[in-house]
């Protein structure tokens, strides 16, 4: 990472994570287990993603400023989110990363960084039929 202090300054800032989220969700959209759980217009979830993925990645703390602590485990339990679930999520963003300037060697972290949340958000044993 040379002599960026985080890994949001490594990709580039809030440029970069703009890129990840226009590339990550027409990805969750086109996903048969993860449209389902999403409302028709996106946009105000990628609004907050940008907001949330800013301050995961050590930029500035943009989310908890809007929405205050982000509880991200408990904001997610009204969705039915299996390991399948998790891991379509992950993949979605796995290629999404793809799509994007980013050197791979900082794809793998960030879908490192990401892969522990997605897993813990894991609450239910089966997906529900939507
Ligand atoms: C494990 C698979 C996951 C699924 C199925 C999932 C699904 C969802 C859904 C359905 C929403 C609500 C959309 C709405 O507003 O109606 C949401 C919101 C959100 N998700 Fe996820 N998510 C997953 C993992 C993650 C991960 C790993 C992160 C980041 C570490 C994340 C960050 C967010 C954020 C920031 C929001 C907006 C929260 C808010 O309302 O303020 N999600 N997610």
């Amino acid at each position: 990472m040379s002599a960026s202090h985080t890994l949001f300054d490594a990709i580039g800032g809030e440029p970069a994570v703009r890129a990840i989220v226009e590339a990550f969700y027409p990805k969750v959209q086109e996903h048969e287990l993860l449209s389902p759980l999403f409302p028709e217009d996106i946009t105000p979830v990628m609004e907050k993603q940008f907001l949330f993925l800013t301050q995961f990645f050590g930029g500035p703390q943009l989310y908890s400023d809007q929405y205050g602590h982000p509880m991200m485990r408990a904001r997610h339990m009204p969705f039915p989110i299996d390991k399948q679930r998790a891991e379509a999520w992950l993949d979605c963003m796995r290629r999404a990363l793809q799509e994007t300037d980013i050197p791979p060697e900082l794809q793998a972290m960030l879908l490192e960084r990401l892969s522990g949340p997605a897993h813990h958000f894991i609450n239910t044993d089966q997906h529900e039929e939507a």
